[in-house]
């Protein structure tokens, strides 16, 4: 039987339909799965009801997994393929340090120099509205820029910090901003990234890009902003909202997203991530 696929957005996503991913899958259907991963850039299965093991197992299916030494407040206790992004208070009453995790726009380990290949996500609890992630086509970006942007951006390279700063600013977060800086130096990503699979260039931005290599961060802001605003037209973004057990599958090479926080915060809301390794890109920068 072919695979079912249902169109998600017009500009990118689908989700896979009749797909048990805790069942034993053959490597044919698997390669079927992850040519629907390269054309649509993010895939949804809904009624995932499975266990870590078996979310780490599909997840290892995409390639080698992250272990989250880059981020070690955020990883499961038992499972360091798992990374919470939860705002379920610590076992101790503390508030949870990845309660803002992703709530700028970025793909995900950016600010690594092995950015991820990408990432799976599978959502426990959602509160009783909002929760929504939304999701950007990188590919859409670039290829409706100009010949002339496109020409001024070639070989840019954007510098990304790890870190949620301006939520950390606000909140109490800051311990956990400053451990993150001092694990992860400052890493300069090309600002036109080429799909190491399908050949395809994309607008490898975000909000995690503070200035351009060899520019001053107020030369490079107005043009930061310029591309993260055009990256994020509502024509190349999908709204994803949740339902307990999906697992949405993103490509971190040609897309990006950012979690909303438009909900109840006395409401819990708790996801689990694996993240799968890229290939190398970038270099650390001395000084960001
Ligand atoms: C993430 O950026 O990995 C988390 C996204 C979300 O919680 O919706």
């Amino acid at each position: 039987m072919p695979l079912k696929l249902r169109r998600l957005s017009h500009a990118l996503g689908a989700e896979v339909c009749e797909v048990d991913v805790s069942r034993p899958m053959s490597e044919t259907r698997f390669g079927e799965i992850y040519q629907a991963f390269l054309a649509h850039g993010i895939l949804l299965f809904r009624n995932q009801d499975i266990t870590r093991e078996q979310h780490v197992e599909f997840s290892r299916r995409f390639g080698e997994l992250d272990r989250h030494e880059a981020l070690p407040r955020d990883r499961h206790p038992k499972y360091p393929e798992i990374l919470l992004v939860t705002n379920e208070p610590n076992p101790d009453g503390t508030p949870s340090d990845s309660r803002y995790t992703g709530r700028q726009w970025h793909s995900d380990m950016s600010f690594t120099t092995s950015p991820s290949l990408g990432s799976l996500l599978r959502c426990f609890t959602i509160p009783e509205v909002g929760g929504d992630t939304l999701f950007a086509s990188m590919y859409l970006a670039y290829e409706t820029l100009s010949d002339g942007m496109k020409k001024l951006i070639a070989d840019l390279h954007g510098i990304h910090l790890s870190g949620t700063r301006k939520i950390a600013n606000a909140t109490t977060g800051i311990a956990r901003a400053e451990e993150q800086r001092r694990i992860n130096p400052p890493v300069a990503q090309p600002v036109v990234r080429v799909h190491p699979e399908t050949g395809r260039k994309a607008l490898y931005v975000g909000e995690k890009v503070k200035r351009f290599d060899g520019m001053t961060e107020e030369e490079s802001r107005p043009l930061i902003d310029y591309l993260n605003g055009h990256a994020t037209r509502p024509e190349f973004v999908y709204r994803h909202q949740w339902r307990a057990n999906d697992i949405l599958v993103w490509d971190n090479r040609c897309t990006m997203h950012q979690a909303l926080g438009d909900f109840d915060e006395s409401q819990r809301r708790h996801m689990e991530r694996t993240t799968v390794l890229g290939t190398p890109s970038g270099y650390v920068v001395a000084d960001a």
